[in-house]
């Protein structure tokens, strides 16, 4: 008999079906009700064992965390709690699992000892629930993209170039440390590294897409990135994963409106499609913030929330009118903020943005024309000569998001801009190639994939969002 996931045996009408299931034991009461769980959906299936049928020696080894394959009829559940409950006919232990040794006691663990047990941790309701939503918003993302005609894109991993000028990169090179290979000057020879050259994993998919888009029109990449920057904080990964999708013949304007879109579009297919799974983690949140002040707490149950986000339009502003605004906030007045806003120019630290989307707006935010200094070299200089065509949007209890820009497609003015950021020319002729042959308005952004399921999930630490994190000092499993 074919096996059943227990999603599909819970989801339709099976009384009366005969089914093979196959999960993990959650708990075993009464030497009698099994709460088995296969992952296919949060809930479980209470499977019942008559005491009488089964060997003594058979039901010891129904213990929290075995693998087991039962077959039996599903009837109408006696008990409360359950519709439905598996009359259990036959029962295989497939995998035992020792109930002194088993990590994962069936009683609450924190978020900290499951980061330990990250091999494990899957196994848990809230890590189970958080890891089908980020399935459901990957899925929703290719779909929003094919649905508008975009080709997605795969950009190299290994590059030899340093798209965000941040310097902060991961070196890849298969040369001896010890004993490296060295020029006549002295310098480790990278003439002699595998690629005969210096490499590093890619901080950003951006400028390859740049190139899909100046031949396909619409492409996006959605990719591992990777950034070596020192910050140990709950929204920062050393890998994380980008979606970038890259639009020719577009401005600022169209790249707002698709950043927007996308958003909301993988918000409706979560809130559509793991119902089940939000209502948990609303509910676990709930339970979590019941600990913190008041005003620590969520404005909002997570529900709520994303259909807020939904409902709203994003609000949009200058980053000249939002230093306005922070200039005259009680916070920034009283030397609350950490990094006092002194004047124009200051780069916007998430306490900031945080300030403008929470406090005052209370609602998504897009901030518009950063002053060129504070921003990357390719995006596309203003007419006022000093700010640049970015946006970055603010989410409530995130900050930052997505960041992007409409890019520098005049090749005169982005030669100049890569001179002011010491950006060696012979390294990106490729790159200026675009701008020489058939040039033209272009735009795009990155949204920062674990951010987004930190938003969804309402989880709070970027490393709970992803199976296996890594950041400073870990790179388990
Ligand atoms: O703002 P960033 O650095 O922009 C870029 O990389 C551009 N090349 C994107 C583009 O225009 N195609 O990064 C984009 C987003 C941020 O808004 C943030 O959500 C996320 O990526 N991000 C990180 N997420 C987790 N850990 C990190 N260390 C992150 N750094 C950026
Ligand atoms: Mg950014």
């Amino acid at each position: 008999m074919k096996r059943s996931k227990i999603m599909s045996i819970i989801g339709s009408d099976s009384i009366g079906q005969e089914v093979t299931v196959c999960g993990w034991v959650r708990t075993f009461r009464n030497n009698q009700f099994i709460a088995l769980n296969d992952g296919s959906t949060i809930k479980t299936l209470q499977c019942v064992v008559d005491r009488e049928t089964f060997d003594e020696s058979e039901l010891k080894r129904i213990a929290t965390g075995a693998a087991l394959r039962l077959k039996g009829e599903i009837v109408e559940s006696q008990g409360k709690g359950q519709a439905m409950e598996l009359k259990v006919a036959e029962l295989k232990v497939l995998g035992d699992s020792d109930p002194e040794k088993y990590p994962l006691q069936p009683k609450k663990h924190s978020l900290e000892f499951l980061r330990d047990i990250a091999h494990l941790r899957m196994r848990t309701n809230t890590f189970s629930a958080v890891f089908r939503i980020r399935h459901a918003a990957a899925f929703a993302i290719h779909e929003f993209f094919n649905n508008r005609g975009f080709v997605y894109i795969h950009s190299p991993i290994i590059t030899g170039s340093d798209a965000e000028g941040a310097g902060e990169m991961f070196k890849v090179t298969t040369l001896d440390l010890k004993n490296p290979p060295k020029t006549d000057e002295g310098e480790v020879d990278f003439k002699q590294d595998f690629f005969n050259k210096e490499t590093n994993l890619t901080v950003s998919g951006q400028l390859e897409a740049e190139l899909g888009a100046l031949a396909l029109s619409d492409v996006y990449t959605f990719a591992p990135t990777f950034r070596a920057e020192n910050s140990n904080t709950s929204r920062h990964l050393a890998e994380f994963w980008m979606i970038e999708p890259e639009i020719a013949f577009a401005d600022i304007h169209d790249d707002m409106d698709l950043a927007e879109d996308m958003l909301k579009y993988i918000i409706k297919y979560v809130m559509e499609n793991c119902q089940d799974d939000l209502e948990f983690l609303e509910n676990r949140l709930i339970q979590e913030e019941k600990n913190k002040p008041q005003n620590e707490r969520s404005p909002m149950p997570l529900r709520e929330k994303l259909q807020f986000c939904l409902d709203e339009d994003y609000e949009r502003l200058t980053y000249t009118e939002a230093i306005r605004i922070l200039m005259n906030s009680k916070p920034n007045k009283k030397k609350k903020f950490q990094f006092v806003i002194e004047d124009w120019g200051a780069d916007l630290q998430s306490e900031h943005e945080r300030y403008l989307v929470e406090k005052h707006f209370k609602k998504p935010v897009i901030l518009t024309g950063y002053p060129k200094e504070i921003k990357a070299f390719y995006m596309r200089l203003n007419d006022d000569d000093k700010t640049v065509a970015a946006m970055d949007i603010l989410f409530p209890g995130i900050g930052e998001i997505v960041g992007g820009s409409q890019r520098e497609e005049r090749l005169d003015v982005l030669e100049r801009r890569m001179t002011e950021f010491d950006i060696p020319h012979e390294e990106m002729e490729w790159f200026l190639d675009t701008r020489r042959f058939g040039t033209c308005p272009h735009a795009g952004f990155g949204l920062g994939f674990e951010r987004m399921i930190m938003f969804v999930t309402g989880m709070s630490n970027i490393r709970d969002v992803i199976p296996f994190p890594r950041f400073p000092g870990s790179a388990e499993f």
